[in-house]
């Protein structure tokens, strides 16, 4: 593997071409790994996790940390049509009727929440997803809105921001968006050639996402977020320019540019997609590789695994000072605030502790209208689980770690010496070019940027060292 280099500056077409990956390298990189938006990863959630224990965990975020701020992260669950490649917790719904009893249920789960948390914390995060948080009519968006500065005390600057599906939006719901606080919004885009999009179910001119692109900016969003997805059916390369092209003539302010996960054994309408359609392994990194570099030439910057902004964004900012955090969210500027979940399979992060809400509807409606905190499973984190996981977010935000500052965060004397077991775990990446180990820390190559989360799983306790991760858990790295 010679070594590729993917910064603006110094990457070229030339450095890359799919042959530059052997099968043996792409097989030993490209394997199932979890995406690390916690740690340790919900499959390792216990079930044996009730409401007492989020009860408690509340009750010492309350003693421990009563000036901690909060974010608040509202599950919706509905669609009203099914995208075949779809990943997300949903429930297709192609009325309305379903939502009377889901935001009645949520005011409810508000209110036993901060019953347990206690008044007076500052809300400093809104984020909606789903599902698609705008199958809410215009109203009902700006009731569930009144509802959450009814329970919390949101701060008048709060980052708000909420996901959308272009299609059925109209510019009311982002009128009562943007007046209930919104500032950001988010588009699944996925891709704009009509032969994929007929094979994803998701067909959506482009017409369609410029329209609401311009609204938005009409009502006063400040930023405006485009969701692609690669590795979709009959995606190649030059079939993805077109796609390239038109993003960059509409100017989103960030991209989110995810791997297609496909679980077919977890999402079984996966199924609906032919396998011969798909790209393979390297035809994805091929296909990622091309991305990056129309982004970035575009006047982009990677942030991350996958996410793109401009370099004037908080994101940028954040990454520059070594203050980008990851959650369930993805990456974020703020890591310092609890994560309180609301509505079926939210999961949220307080305190010591991960935990998940039912992903049924009529568990999730069972425990909230007997009064009872609607839990599925979690986990309380250990002292070692919380160091991990602070490793794995700085690789994962910075692309480096120092062993000195990890110490002094970790209140460790020697990082490196209680890390040992990952670092051997990394020599192999690091003959591949994937990672440079130093004295004082490791840096991630450009090249190994792509499998960071591969690195990151040398730090993860809960992997049998040695072993790939269960096929069947996560998806692959790229
Ligand atoms: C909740 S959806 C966004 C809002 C709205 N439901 C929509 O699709 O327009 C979140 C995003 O997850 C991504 N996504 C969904 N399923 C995925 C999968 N199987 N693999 C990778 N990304 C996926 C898509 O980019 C999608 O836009
Ligand atoms: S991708 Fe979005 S719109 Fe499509 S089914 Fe999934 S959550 Fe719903």
């Amino acid at each position: 593997m010679h070594a590729i280099s993917l910064t603006p500056e110094s990457f070229t077409p030339e450095s890359f071409t799919p042959e530059s990956f052997t099968p043996e390298w792409v097989q030993r990189y490209n394997r199932p790994t979890p995406r690390y938006t916690s740690y340790p990863t919900a499959p390792h959630f216990s079930d044996a996790f009730g409401p007492e224990d989020y009860a408690a965990a509340l009750g010492r975020a309350r003693e421990a940390m009563p000036g901690r701020d909060l974010s608040v992260y509202v599950h919706v669950p509905f669609c009203r049509r099914l995208c075949w490649y779809c990943g997300c917790h949903t429930v297709i719904s192609r009325s309305g009727h379903v939502l009377p009893r889901y935001l009645a249920a949520l005011d409810r789960e508000m209110g036993l929440v901060a019953g347990h948390l206690g008044s007076g914390r500052r809300v400093r995060q809104v984020h909606w997803g789903g599902g698609t948080p705008t199958y809410l009519a215009p109203e009902q968006i700006t009731a569930l809105a009144d509802g959450i500065r009814r329970h919390f005390v949101l701060d008048a600057g709060a980052d708000m921001s909420l996901e959308a599906d272009p299609r059925g939006l109209t510019r009311a719901h982002l009128e009562a968006a943007r007046a209930a606080g919104f500032r950001r919004i988010s588009f699944g885009v996925q891709d704009f050639d009509p032969r994929v999009q007929e094979a994803i179910n998701r067909v959506q001119p482009v017409e369609l996402v410029a329209r609401v692109t311009a609204w938005a900016r009409e009502v006063g969003f400040e930023g405006v977020n485009y969701d692609l997805v690669y590795g979709l059916p009959y995606q190649t390369p030059a079939s993805y320019e077109r796609t390239l092209d038109l993003v960059q003539e509409l100017g989103p302010d960030r991209l989110s540019v995810f791997s297609y996960a496909h679980v077919p054994w977890l999402k079984p309408h996966q199924r609906l997609i032919a396998d011969e359609a798909l790209p393979d392994g390297a035809a994805k990194l091929a296909l990622f590789l091309r991305i990056i570099e129309r982004l970035t030439a575009a006047g982009y910057r990677h942030v991350g695994m996958d996410h793109f902004a401009r370099p004037e964004d908080p994101l940028c900012q954040a990454q520059d000072a070594g203050r980008l955090h990851r959650n369930f969210q993805g990456y974020d500027v703020h890591g310092d605030l609890d994560v309180l979940a609301f509505g079926a399979s939210g999961i949220g992060q307080v305190h010591d502790v991960y935990v998940q809400n039912r992903k049924d509807l009529p568990g999730y409606y069972e425990a909230i209208e007997a009064g009872r905190l609607p839990v599925q499973r979690g986990i309380r984190l250990t002292e070692d689980d919380q160091r991990r996981r602070h490793a794995i977010v700085r690789l994962m935000c910075d692309f480096r770690l120092d062993w000195a500052r990890l110490g002094a965060d970790l209140g460790l004397d020697d990082a490196r010496a209680y890390f040992a077991e990952a670092v051997a775990r990394l020599e192999v990446p690091a003959r591949d070019g994937l990672v440079e180990l130093r004295e004082d820390g490791l840096v991630v190559t450009d090249v190994g940027r792509l499998f960071v989360r591969t690195l990151a799983a040398a730090f993860d306790a809960y992997l049998t060292p040695g072993a790939a991760p269960p096929q069947r858990m996560y998806s692959k790295a790229v």
